[in-house]
């Protein structure tokens, strides 16, 4: 970026309204979406410079709502025919290394950064559906989103926050002091409400462009999960693949236990800071339970039921 670019581009910062995220680490109002301060000038350039390909597979979400994991899911079965799952580049290297993230580890770093690796690309991203770049909307390449019980999702936000230790943030003891940012849907690439409803909406107008997944539903059922995935990114498992327990051995590669006991996910940290080991916690549905009040849960049940009245979105209640 010239200099008088670089100017502009600060002046247009100084334009977004500010907030805080639950540790206190600044974050900038963009496009309706509470960015990471530290990375908007990637998720600007993200928006402004990358040109989708047909082929290209994007990786969406609210961050804590199963990244992590559709992403080896996603990375193994595109490329289950050049390594089997013993043989897997999973096992050396971070999912999120595989698959990085435009606005932190590609825009950030260059407004240019070498997407030149061979079809199909896998990609992701925390923007929303309504701010991604014209060209992922436009082309054939297809969308696949993550989306978790928004009530488990901000327990599990909390706890990666807590992970976060750093001189410019606040250490954050307990859950009550979020309380008030998560009611209001103030953190990272938050609100949840206009993340997931973005994301549904195409879902529902575009299923041949867009794949709404729940984290709840490939905890029940990964292999019918694992199907429609492959199905829809056009890897479709064939009979004799199923025949011969192709799918069960991604799922066993991708599961929660088996990545998360892995020496590169137990060491190391990721571009934004966080441990590599911070994105694999607990791996289960219901954990707002033990974190939230009855009466934590029952207002923030309210508000998620008000922001996601009429959609067709919907969350199971119980635990
Ligand atoms: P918990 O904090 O509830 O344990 P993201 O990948 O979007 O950052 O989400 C992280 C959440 O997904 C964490 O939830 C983490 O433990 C869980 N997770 C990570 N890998 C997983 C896997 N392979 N299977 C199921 N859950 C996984």
């Amino acid at each position: 970026m010239d200099t008088a670019s670089e100017d502009s581009f600060q002046e247009f910062v100084l334009t977004l309204p500010t907030g805080k995220d639950w540790d206190g680490a600044p974050l900038l109002l963009h496009n309706d979406t509470w960015c990471p301060a530290y990375c908007i000038r990637g998720v600007v350039s993200f928006q402004q410079n990358f040109r989708a390909q047909d082929t290209d597979i994007i990786i969406t979400s609210l961050p804590k709502s199963g990244t992590t994991w559709l992403k080896a899911l996603t990375f193994s079965v595109v490329n289950r025919h050049r390594c089997s799952p013993g043989e897997s580049p999973l096992i050396t290297t971070p999912p999120h290394e595989l698959v990085p993230f435009f606005e932190s580890d590609l825009y950030l770093k260059s407004q240019n950064p070498d997407l030149d690796f061979p079809p199909p690309r896998i990609l992701s991203c925390h923007t929303h559906y309504t701010a991604l770049p014209q060209s992922i909307r436009d082309s054939n390449c297809k969308i696949v989103y993550t989306c978790r019980n928004p009530l488990d999702q901000a327990v599990s936000y909390f706890h990666f926050i807590r992970s976060r230790a750093s001189g410019s943030t606040k250490p954050v003891s307990s859950i009550d002091e979020c309380f008030e940012s998560m009611c209001r849907g103030v953190q990272s690439h938050g609100p949840f409400w206009n993340s997931m409803l973005g994301y549904w909406r195409a879902s529902l107008e575009r299923p041949d462009k867009v794949l709404f997944l729940k984290y709840e539903d490939m905890k029940e059922d990964i292999i019918v999960s694992l199907k429609r995935l492959a199905e829809f990114v056009g890897f479709p498992f064939t009979e004799k693949e199923e025949k011969e327990g192709v799918i069960g051995e991604i799922s066993r590669l991708c599961s929660f236990e088996n990545l998360k006991d892995l020496e590169v996910n137990r060491n190391g940290f990721h571009s934004s800071g966080f441990s590599n080991s911070a994105f694999f916690r607990k791996g289960e549905v219901g954990d707002w339970g033990n974190h939230l009040s009855p009466s934590m849960a029952e207002t923030f049940w309210k508000i998620v039921e008000e922001k996601l009245d009429g959609s067709g979105l919907t969350f199971k209640t119980s635990h």
